[in-house]
C-alpha cells in the first residue's frame, strides 16, 4: 500500500479560480443547507482533500466515460463534472438512491436536506454532460452499462456494505477498459476493496479513505 500514486498528480490549480476554492464553495453551500436543519444530520461528502485529488486525477487521466455511484448532495458529481468540463471531453453517468433527512428513522448521515433533490449542488452549466439515474445500483447499474458499454473510470460511493461494494466492483470491472481506474471512498469500512484487488491481483493505492486500483 502506498500514497505515492496520489502524490504524482499535481493539483491542477487554476489562476483565475483555484479548484480548492471551487471545492470549498461546494462545502460551504452544503454546510449552510445543513445548518438550516440542525446538528442531527450530516451530508457525508467526499472530503475537501479527496475532492481536490479526484479533480486532479480526472484532469490527468482524461477519461471519456465515467460512472459513479452515490451522489447524495452532489459534491463528488460536481467535482467530476468540473474536471471533465475543464478537460473539454467526457461524460458522467451517476446512480443514486437519495434519502431525505427525517424520512427514515435513525438515518442521520448521507442525507439531503428536505426539499432538495439528489445532486442539488451541481450547477446548470455542468449538467449537459451528466446523466443522473435514480434508483438502487443493484438495478440501475446494469442499465447504465448497457447504454455506455466500455468505461474509463468507475467511482463507488453508495452503500458501503461489503456485498454492495463487491457487486458494484464486479460489474464495473467487467465494463472497465484495460488501464481504466476503479475507485472507492470509505474503503476503511470493510475488506471489500482489498479482497477485490487481491482477487484481480492488483495493487491498491490509498489516499485517506479513497482508494484506487487500475484494470
Ligand atoms: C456517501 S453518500 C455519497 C456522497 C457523494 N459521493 C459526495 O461526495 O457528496 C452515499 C449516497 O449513496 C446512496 N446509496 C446508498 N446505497 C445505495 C444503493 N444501493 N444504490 C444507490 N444509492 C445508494 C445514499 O442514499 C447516498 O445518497
Amino acid at each position: 500500500m502506498s500514497g505515492s500514486y496520489w502524490d504524482d498528480f499535481e493539483e491542477y490549480q487554476q489562476e483565475e479560480y483555484p479548484i480548492s476554492d471551487f471545492v470549498e464553495e461546494l462545502a460551504d453551500r452544503t454546510e449552510s443547507a445543513f445548518g438550516d436543519i440542525g446538528d442531527d444530520y450530516f451530508p457525508a461528502y467526499l472530503g475537501i482533500d479527496n475532492a481536490v485529488k479526484l479533480y486532479s486525477l480526472i484532469r490527468h487521466k482524461k477519461p471519456e466515460i465515467v460512472v459513479e455511484t452515490g451522489v447524495c448532495n452532489g459534491m463528488s458529481s460536481a467535482v467530476i463534472l468540473k474536471a471533465l468540463k475543464d478537460n473539454e471531453r467526457g461524460r458522467l453517468y451517476s446512480v443514486d438512491l437519495p434519502v431525505e433527512a427525517g424520512t427514515i428513522e435513525d438515518r442521520k448521515g448521507a442525507v439531503i436536506p428536505p426539499g432538495k433533490s439528489s445532486g442539488w449542488l451541481v450547477t446548470e452549466d455542468l449538467k449537459d454532460i451528466w446523466e443522473l439515474n435514480l434508483g438502487n445500483t443493484f438495478y440501475e447499474l446494469s442499465k447504465v452499462f448497457e447504454e455506455v458499454g466500455e468505461i474509463d473510470m468507475f467511482i463507488h460511493d453508495s452503500g458501503h456494505a461489503y456485498e454492495i461494494m463487491m457487486f458494484e466492483f464486479g460489474i464495473a470491472w467487467y465494463h472497465l477498459r484495460e488501464g481504466g481506474s476503479l475507485l472507492a471512498d470509505n474503503t476503511d469500512k470493510n475488506l471489500a476493496f482489498k479482497d477485490f484487488a487481491r482477487a484481480k491481483e492488483r495493487q491498491v493505492y490509498r489516499m485517506n479513505k479513497l482508494a484506487i486500483m487500475e484494470r
